[in-house]
């Protein structure tokens, strides 16, 4: 996969960083629009927030050596697709893939690839949508194709997925299977949780969309007692 579409590549780190800061800047300000849009028609936000980061440069290097790759910006760019990421996070399971559906739409961004870790979660209890995806930077002489990471997840996912990774790095990798055994069980109890949200916010939705028409109907009523009222001390 080419990353740069014209122009001779991309020459320094500097200018790697100002590429995928921009590509980051991009994807939150659309998901910022989009967050807006939706709240207009639906009265509601599905983005709770946002974090963005770009790799530091020791993890991008570790990476490259863990695949026999030079540490050449080359490489970088080439095969390291998380350079640029980005943390969206809602508040139902729901939301994750209605966000993921407004980001696959735009016309400007490319779906490279997706992992449904919320359909298949991996063995570590680990839950999460991943895509990664393209969006175009312009400079001033050449338009180049950035690889972001995005990363979509509810809080509840989230809060597992920030415990799971301090104790996946105070363990090395390694720690006791007891201790993994509880997060694989947490893991469990957070899509329980998840589930239970979702039903209770749906209940809610219909309650109020209920009470709504209740409402309404009342208004209506009140209205028609109102005209007859009025004919009959007009007669
Ligand atoms: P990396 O080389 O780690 O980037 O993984 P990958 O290229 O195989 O991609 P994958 O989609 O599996 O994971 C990308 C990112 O998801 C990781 O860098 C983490 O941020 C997150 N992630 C994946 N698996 C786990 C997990 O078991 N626990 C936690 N806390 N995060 C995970
Ligand atoms: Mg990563």
């Amino acid at each position: 996969m080419e990353w740069y579409e014209t122009g001779d590549g991309v020459e320094t780190w500097q200018e790697v960083l100002l590429v995928y800061n921009a590509a980051l800047r991009q994807i939150e300000t659309k998901m910022e629009i989009l967050n807006e849009e939706f709240q207009h028609v639906h009265q509601y936000n599905p983005i709770e927030h946002i974090k963005s980061r770009i790799k530091t440069p020791e993890s991008i290097v570790k990476k490259l050596r863990r695949n026999n790759l030079d540490s050449t910006i080359e490489n970088m760019v080439n095969h390291v697709n998380d350079i640029a990421g980005i943390r969206i996070i809602c508040s139902f399971t729901s939301d994750i893939y209605r966000i993921a559906d407004m980001i696959e739409k735009q016309r400007d961004i490319k779906v490279m690839t997706v992992k449904d870790y919320i359909m298949f979660p991996k063995a570590s209890g680990y839950k999460s949508y991943h895509m990664i995806v393209t969006v175009p930077v312009y400079l001033s002489d050449k338009t180049v194709d950035a690889k972001v990471e995005i990363q979509i997840r509810t809080v509840a996912m989230d809060f597992w997925a920030s415990l799971e990774h301090k104790i996946h790095y105070k363990f090395e990798g390694d720690a006791p299977e007891h201790i993994k055994q509880e997060l694989v069980d947490c893991a469990h109890m957070v899509s329980d949780l998840d589930d239970k949200m979702l039903q209770l916010n749906e209940e809610i939705l219909e309650l109020s969309h209920m009470q709504e028409v209740e409402r309404e109907e009342r208004e209506k009523e009140r209205r028609r007692q109102q005209e007859l009222e009025n004919q009959i001390h007009q007669s």
